[in-house]
């Protein structure tokens, strides 16, 4: 039986603005799950509330109601977070440290030795096509450099759950393609992947499902293949407006 290993129900979260003291509501009810081994893209224009739903799932966040569950565990739960890769949407590092010794004080923190921490980060900066910058401080690196940094470093721990902000944001086109070929192989491994993401094309490349967030709410879902392979849409770029127009009509 396939079960789902990510779980939000009616997930809601009110952001307090610092001016004037209003909130906000940045999710409105959001329900949905993702199986063991999919591939899940949350797409959503700018401001839909992706970033907001993905620190709910990692417990970054706390609901204002609804629930998480991940891995069976509320958000953020310690036993689930040995078990999850996250890149955040704009990763930041110390600039002073190299690539290769961020990614091995990465493979510390999650209890790895020091072989398997000198091992894991040669292969991951290899995945990544930064080889050569290994031993180059974090501070010269370039945009897409730390990107692929960032992704090596939410596989350090060889994670169940893969939950991307945005991976190929900042990328050139050669980058873009490598992340999504990382991504293929990913999904080859049978990980389960979360994916933030308004690159359509992408998403189309690599998700099997996708959920369509527009001002917080969950306007549309459905499989790549049923988009896509039934003759409804032209592509997903024909779906995903249709959603985000159907919902302004019902508003
Ligand atoms: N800490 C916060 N305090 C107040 N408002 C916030 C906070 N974080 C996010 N918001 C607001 O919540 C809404 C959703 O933001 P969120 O970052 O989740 O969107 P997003 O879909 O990730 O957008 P993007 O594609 O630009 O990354 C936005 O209107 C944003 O301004
Ligand atoms: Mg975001």
């Amino acid at each position: 039986m396939i079960s789902p290993v990510i779980v939000t129900e009616h997930l809601t979260k009110d952001h307090m603005s610092h001016f004037l003291r209003k909130r906000f509501r940045a999710l409105d009810g959001l329900t949905l799950s993702v199986d063991r081994s999919e591939t899940y893209g949350l797409i959503g224009l700018n401001g839909a509330g992706k970033t907001t739903t993905l620190k709910l799932l990692l417990g970054l966040l706390k609901p204002t109601s609804g629930s998480v569950s991940v891995l069976g565990s509320p958000g953020g739960a310690q036993q689930t977070l040995r078990k999850i890769g996250f890149l955040p949407e704009s990763p930041h590092f110390y600039s002073y440290l190299t690539g290769a010794e961020f990614l091995d004080f990465s493979g510390k923190v999650f209890g790895l030795t020091k072989v398997e921490c000198k091992e894991r980060a040669a292969d991951l900066l290899k995945m990544v096509s930064l080889t050569e910058a290994a031993k180059t401080a974090i501070g010269k690196y370039s945009k897409g450099m730390m990107q692929r940094l960032g992704i090596a470093q939410s596989l350090i721990n060889d994670p169940e759950i893969i939950f991307w902000d945005e991976p190929t944001s900042g990328l050139d086109p050669i980058g873009r393609r490598d992340v999504r070929m990382i991504l293929l192989k990913l999904k080859e491994q049978g990980k389960t992947i979360f994916l933030n993401s308004h690159l359509l094309p992408d998403v189309n490349e690599v998700c099997d499902r996708v959920g369509v967030l527009h001002r917080g709410r969950l306007v549309g879902t459905d499989k790549i293949s049923s988009i896509t392979g039934g003759g409804s849409y032209q592509d997903l770029e024909a779906y995903f407006l249709e959603c985000i127009s159907s919902s302004e009509v019902k508003v």
